[in-house]
């Protein structure tokens, strides 16, 4: 929770991915706090409906369709929000899949190169698309969504996925280094499986979901609002003395 409890109102957070799962959630958890939100997603009917649901919460919302893997198109909705709301306080990059599952020797180029681009090319077009209003303005949080997969290499299957996970762990913490004297933090979130449709589009079936629920001591999956509510402790200044990590929400399991 943050400090005080307007901390948020007034501040403006840009999500990618905003139409599902984390990223969603996430958004609903800023529409409490009163923070205004800009739901974007190469899914427009579902980034809008998000952006209903944070209205009905009472806080202003904007959707923007936006491919991550397109550099115009990630420029583009930056300017739009800043042209709304007259600033980004926040961007959450969570727009990201696994596309489906193939075994190391079966990977295609289309599948290394098209995974690398949601998760990893598109976390780089919009950090240095937002990077030069966040240094005008002298403050600025980022939130990137990596997956505890990049400390196990995704065997079996999601090996692409999970490199470019690794990617995302690494850009985090270079930016973060390079402007961490310029107000600007910048973290990643490692999680282990979450409920939402994300397992549906990686090709994932009742087998993996055992597989990976048998390595979650707390034997559950975890919920998307229990990412949510971290993105919003990293954004908040009581997280003001954290930059460059990932931190791992995985219900005690993973690799450690
Ligand atoms: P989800 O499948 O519910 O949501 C992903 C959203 O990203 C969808 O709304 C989709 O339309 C959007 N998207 C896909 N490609 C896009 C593109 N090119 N441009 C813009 N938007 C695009 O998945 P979930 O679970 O909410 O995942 C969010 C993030 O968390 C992803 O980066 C994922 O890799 C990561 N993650 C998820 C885990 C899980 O078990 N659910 C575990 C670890 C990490």
């Amino acid at each position: 929770m943050p400090r005080s409890p307007d901390e948020f109102v007034d501040k403006t957070i840009i999500i990618t991915g905003a139409a599902s799962g984390i990223g969603r959630e996430t958004a609903l958890i800023f529409a409490r706090e009163g923070a205004n939100v800009v739901a974007t997603d190469v899914n427009l009917i579902g980034a809008e409906d998000t952006a209903d649901a944070v209205r009905k919460l009472g806080s202003n919302a904007l959707a923007i369709k936006t491919d991550v893997t397109d550099r115009a198109s990630v420029k583009d909705s930056i300017a739009k929000a800043i042209n709304e709301f007259g600033g980004l306080d926040f961007q959450f990059n969570c727009a990201g899949a696994a596309l489906r599952r193939a075994s190391f020797l079966d990977i295609d180029d289309e599948l290394w190169t098209g995974a690398m681009a949601i998760n990893a090319t598109g976390v780089f077009y919009c950090m240095q698309e937002v990077l030069p209003h966040m240094l005008a303005q002298g403050r600025g949080v980022i939130v990137n969504a990596a997956s505890m997969s990049h400390r196990r290499g995704g065997a079996g299957g999601l090996i692409p996925y999970a490199a470019s996970k690794g990617a995302v762990v690494t850009l985090t913490m270079g930016v973060a280094r390079e402007f961490a004297d310029r107000g600007i933090r910048v973290l990643s979130i490692s999680p282990g499986p979450i409920d939402t449709p994300f397992e549906d589009t990686a090709g994932g079936n009742d087998e993996a979901r055992k597989r990976a629920l048998a390595d979650v001591p707390m034997g559950r999956l975890g919920r998307p609002d229990e990412i949510g509510e971290l993105v919003l402790f990293m954004c908040s200044d009581a997280c003001s003395y954290m930059t460059a990590d990932t931190v791992y929400v995985n219900g005690g399991g993973g690799f450690r």
